[in-house]
């Protein structure tokens, strides 16, 4: 399939896999980018820039088709290395950057110089505009469902997407919901040039993370999501399980006056505990509503293979047979 997304990233199929924090190693970004999407790399999953450096290197090691790496900006006191990271990516010749979390536009001018491609993710019309007049080449737009942040406006992709399209000159991805053929099919349908994907690419064989995270994702449904720190004007969707329910609690008791620090067992250093170790009940990690449309456990190519010849039969097969009826 050609859309301006696989121009524009020089592959087969137009659907990305969105950063992933201690999920996106070089293994998963390697079986996307094989199976001819764009797999991605996340920088702050590596403690150094030395460790993203080799993460990409290794990446190298296991395909020859382009990759990229994500790079979230995250409003935290303590900064991490964003010239150290970037400078890993220039040098390991990576020509993708996700950027995520806050306007890159500090960071744009040494990204373009280096011939980097910079797709911006977003919740709102109004940030895929600004990315697009700060220079951003494409954006990717995160609805109401996505797992991870999705800002504050609550705008699902059914309204956000084609809102999108009516404004945007760049290409852009549709994010969030996404799993399928009938995904993909819908986003090109509403606008988008493409599909990207978080949570259906966690239950996929190469995602190196705890079967246990696997198993979860499969048993859950579309119902078995939650929102937390609203209140911190945070907000992330999460898949629920007793260290959730513990944090609602207090976000419930402690209302308005509630503070990262009050929160911090259920949300501070959960991520490996989660992916590494499998432990199901430590609290907040990002999961999508999508979660209810997942049901096995496929490689990426397996994944990838059928969401192409499931859009061609619905393209051709459905969509135009009722054109011919
Ligand atoms: C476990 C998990 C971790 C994520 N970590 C990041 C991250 O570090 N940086 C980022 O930009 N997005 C992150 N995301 C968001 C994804 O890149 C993607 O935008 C989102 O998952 C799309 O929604 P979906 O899960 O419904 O496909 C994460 C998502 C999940 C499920």
């Amino acid at each position: 399939m050609k859309t301006r997304i696989t121009e524009m990233f020089g592959i087969e199929r137009p659907i990305m896999q969105g950063g992933m924090h201690f999920v996106g190693f070089a293994e998963l970004a390697a079986a996307v980018s094989n199976a001819g999407g764009l797999g991605i790399i996340t920088a702050l999953t590596q403690r150094t820039p030395e460790d993203l450096a080799k993460e990409i290197a290794k990446c190298r090691g296991l395909t020859d088709k382009p990759f990229g790496v994500n790079l979230t900006f995250l409003p935290s006191v303590n900064q991490p290395d964003y010239p150290g990271y970037i400078k890993a990516i220039i040098e390991g010749g990576v020509k993708i950057v996700e950027t995520a979390g806050n306007n890159p536009v500090k960071w744009l001018p040494v990204l373009k110089e280096n011939g980097i491609k910079v797709v911006h993710k977003c919740t709102a019309v109004r940030h895929a505009l600004k990315a697009e007049a700060i220079g951003c080449d494409a954006v990717s737009v995160d609805g109401f469902e996505c797992g991870g942040h999705p800002g504050e406006d609550d705008v699902p992709n059914m309204i956000l997407l084609p809102r999108a399209a009516e404004e945007l000159k760049i290409p852009f991805l549709a994010s969030g919901g996404m799993a399928d053929a009938r995904s993909l099919v819908a986003a090109l349908a509403m606008g988008a040039d493409g599909m990207n994907m978080g949570t259906r690419f966690i239950a996929t064989k190469e995602a190196p993370v705890h079967e246990n995270v696997k198993q979860a994702i499969v048993a859950a449904s579309e119902l078995d999501t939650r929102l937390v720190m609203r209140p911190l004007r945070n907000t992330e969707r999460v898949l629920n399980n007793a260290g959730v329910e513990k944090l609602l609690a207090k976000e419930k008791e402690l209302g308005a006056n509630i503070k990262f620090e009050d929160i911090i067992e259920e949300v501070a250093g959960v991520y490996p505990r989660i992916m590494l170790n499998g432990e199901m009940d430590a609290g907040a990690w990002s999961c999508g509503m999508v979660a209810g449309l997942i049901h096995d456990i496929p490689t990426c190519q397996e994944l990838l293979d059928r969401i192409m010849i499931e859009a061609t039969q619905i393209i051709r097969g459905r969509l135009e047979g009722m054109l011919a009826a």
